[in-house]
């Protein structure tokens, strides 16, 4: 089964100063991308807005999701809001309070898409993810908006990340089979293996940073997304591939 992943759009409003980055032709740009691949399924991990969450930018964004033609599945990163994004998607049956995380049941495969946007996971939604796993009889796939490992980038581990992460680890590290996670947030391409985890990182459609210094600095305009090919021969196949970003003015 053959996916694909986007994360990090942060698609503007408006009066939003992107940097000198066309943020929404970039996301055009990336669907146009995802759609010449005619995965079975599209997943967006998180951070869908700009900075902060906004109806009518959600709105514009579903448009053109729909308009693909391909069935795909959103979860929050720390710049949206979950019910907020969950209102927009109508996907409302799919919050527990006010998170978003579920199972995501396609014919071959299920997926765990889980809940961050706050920095942390709560107690519940361990708990869920521990029976979940449990569950699953076999290797997991799952779908995050930060890393649940520190992703070796001086500025994000110690500025933006998942707060709770050794608990996370910790429900992860029992599943007695691999667990496969494929995240963003961090706006590096970067893969970290850890026991029985593997985390892909995949880059963003705004800009990507450099990860070998503390202090924050760009290092390159092109956006990117990442082919996830489950194969039926227990392969977890994955490959980031980059386009050209667009500028404003
Ligand atoms: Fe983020």
């Amino acid at each position: 089964m053959r996916l694909i992943q986007i994360t990090d759009l942060h698609v503007a409003s408006e009066d939003e100063f992107t940097h000198g980055v066309d943020v929404r032709q970039n996301f055009l740009d990336i669907l146009q991308a995802v759609k010449s691949f005619a995965p079975e399924h599209l997943i967006v991990s998180g951070d869908l807005a700009f900075d902060t969450a906004n109806e009518q930018v959600y709105h514009w964004m579903k448009a053109h999701f729909d308009g693909l033609g391909i069935p795909y599945s959103v979860i929050a990163g720390n710049h949206d809001e979950s019910k907020l994004l969950a209102k927009v998607f109508q996907i409302e049956h799919l919050l527990t309070g006010d998170d978003l995380y579920y199972k995501l049941d396609l014919p071959s495969h299920t997926f765990l898409l889980l809940e961050t946007s706050r920095g942390t996971m709560s107690q519940a939604q361990l708990e869920w993810l521990g029976n979940s796993l449990a569950g699953l009889n076999g290797p997991a796939t799952i779908f995050m908006h930060h890393p649940p490992v520190e992703g070796g980038v001086p500025y994000m581990d110690i500025n933006y990340p998942l707060r709770n992460m050794a608990e996370v680890q910790e429900v992860l590290f029992r599943h007695p089979h691999p667990v496969y996670v494929f995240c963003g947030h961090y706006h590096v391409e970067k893969m970290l293996c850890v026991k029985n985890l593997t985390v892909h990182i995949t880059p963003t459609t705004y800009f990507q940073m450099k990860w070998q210094q503390p202090e924050f600095a760009l290092d390159h305009l092109k956006i990117g997304l990442r082919e996830i090919n489950l194969r039926p021969d227990g392969v977890v196949e994955s490959a980031v591939v980059y386009y050209e970003g667009n500028k404003t003015g």
